[in-house]
């Protein structure tokens, strides 16, 4: 921890010195870093680099609320769950996957994030966005970081910081959202509800196991929320009203997930795997927004207006008054301020203390 604070000039200079003493090579003890796979609720510029992708943050307003305000890849106009809750664990932020500064000691030091906004469990998800790291995908690139890893710090160092690092998990909406719930996908008409969950939760329990066989031991799924209620979804009916019938997918999918966790939590060697949601927290929050500070929980800050729906956040949009009393801020994605509180509650589930405040910078 105390090196971890310290990653400026003197961290630097103190390498230096150590290279001049002959220490070179012996690293800073106790970083512990994460390792993030996900989709656009995790994505924190990946997306920006698949140039061809249909999924991107890259223009105004996002951004907005973080740092210099300007886009930065994440789908916000602040901070993702994944940000917060690292950050109040004490944890580093990990560096985009695609981030052209990734490198040996940038991984050391940080991690890597994989996310892609569209991403999947299933490799069919969101085929319509044309380009997106699918959740096998961004496996597949985490197995080459090991190589890349290996070759530069030897085996013994890279399998420590793996076997050591915190790894993160948050996907699936995409695969309802952008997959079964659209009729031009051909999982829409292969499966019904029960079989596509089935499938989904099937597919997830091999790829936790991936990652274990690679070395995760210390892992947390995220569980979906109620998704049925995002703006996207509540256009869908003339009365304005959240989608039942896609949160009833979302609460299957998280019941059933989070069973698949707790059994290989219990099976696999060694592994310590959690599942995190607070879907019931975010519905209350959705439900009562004036308990929690907020004064609307039903459209998107950033809209518009009657043009909808997709990612209809441009530059030409208008922006709501106070973005800190929006519970949405475009037609899929929480505010900063709700992924705060979000987080919090996924932390309290989980009994992790927060040891440090999380900042927007
Ligand atoms: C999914 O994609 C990966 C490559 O990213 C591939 O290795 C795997 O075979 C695919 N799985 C299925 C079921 O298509
Ligand atoms: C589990 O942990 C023990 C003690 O650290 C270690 O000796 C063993 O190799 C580990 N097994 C696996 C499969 O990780
Ligand atoms: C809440 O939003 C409504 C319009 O949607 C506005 O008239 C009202 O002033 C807002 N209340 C607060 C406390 O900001
Ligand atoms: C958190 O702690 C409570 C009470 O100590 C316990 O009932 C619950 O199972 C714990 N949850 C997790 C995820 O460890
Ligand atoms: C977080 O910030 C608050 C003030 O905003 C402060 O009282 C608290 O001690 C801080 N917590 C940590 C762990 O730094």
């Amino acid at each position: 921890m105390a090196c971890k604070k310290q990653r400026s000039n003197l961290a630097i200079a103190l390498a230096a010195a150590a290279v001049l003493l002959g220490l070179a090579g012996r690293r800073c003890h106790g970083d512990v870093v994460q390792f993030i796979f996900g989709d656009s609720l995790s994505d924190v510029g990946n997306n920006n680099y698949l140039t061809k992708s249909l999924a991107r943050a890259a223009l105004p307003w996002y951004g907005i609320d973080f740092s210099s305000g300007m886009p930065n890849g994440r789908f916000c106009n602040g901070r993702t769950v994944a940000d917060i809750v690292g950050d109040k664990m004490g944890l580093p932020r990990p560096v985009a996957f695609l981030d052209p500064s990734l490198d040996e000691d940038v991984i050391f030091k940080s991690g890597v994030n994989y996310a892609s906004g569209g991403g999947g469990i299933l490799n069919e998800t969101s085929s319509l966005f044309i380009q997106r790291f699918s959740l096998y995908k961004q496996i597949e690139l985490f197995q080459g970081t090991q190589e890349f890893m290996r070759s530069k710090i030897g085996k013994a160092a890279a399998d420590k910081l793996f076997r050591e690092a915190y790894y993160v998990v948050a996907m699936g909406a995409n695969d309802f959202i952008n997959n079964y719930l659209l009729p031009v996908y051909s999982d829409s008409w292969t499966y019904n509800g029960d079989t596509f969950v089935r499938y989904m939760v099937n597919t997830l329990e091999a790829q936790l196991k991936l990652l274990h066989s690679l070395g995760a031991r210390r892992l947390t799924f995220f569980g979906l929320g109620p998704m049925g209620c995002i703006p996207l979804q509540r256009i869908l009916s003339s009365s304005g009203g959240c989608q039942e019938s896609t949160n009833a997918l979302a609460k299957s999918f998280n019941e059933q997930a989070g069973a698949v966790v707790a059994r290989l939590s219990s099976s696999l060697p060694n592994a310590t795997f959690r599942f995190g949601e607070a879907y019931d927290y975010f519905q209350d929050l959705i439900n009562r927004p004036y308990m929690y500070g907020f004064n609307n929980s039903r459209a998107p800050c950033c809209s518009l207006g009657r043009v909808r729906p997709t990612l209809t956040c441009t530059p030409l949009s208008t922006l709501c008054k106070d973005r800190s009393q929006y519970v949405f801020w475009d037609e899929y994605h929480p505010t900063d301020r709700a992924n705060e509180l979000i987080a919090l509650e996924t932390l309290r589930k989980l009994n992790i203390t927060v040891v440090a405040n999380s900042t927007s910078t």
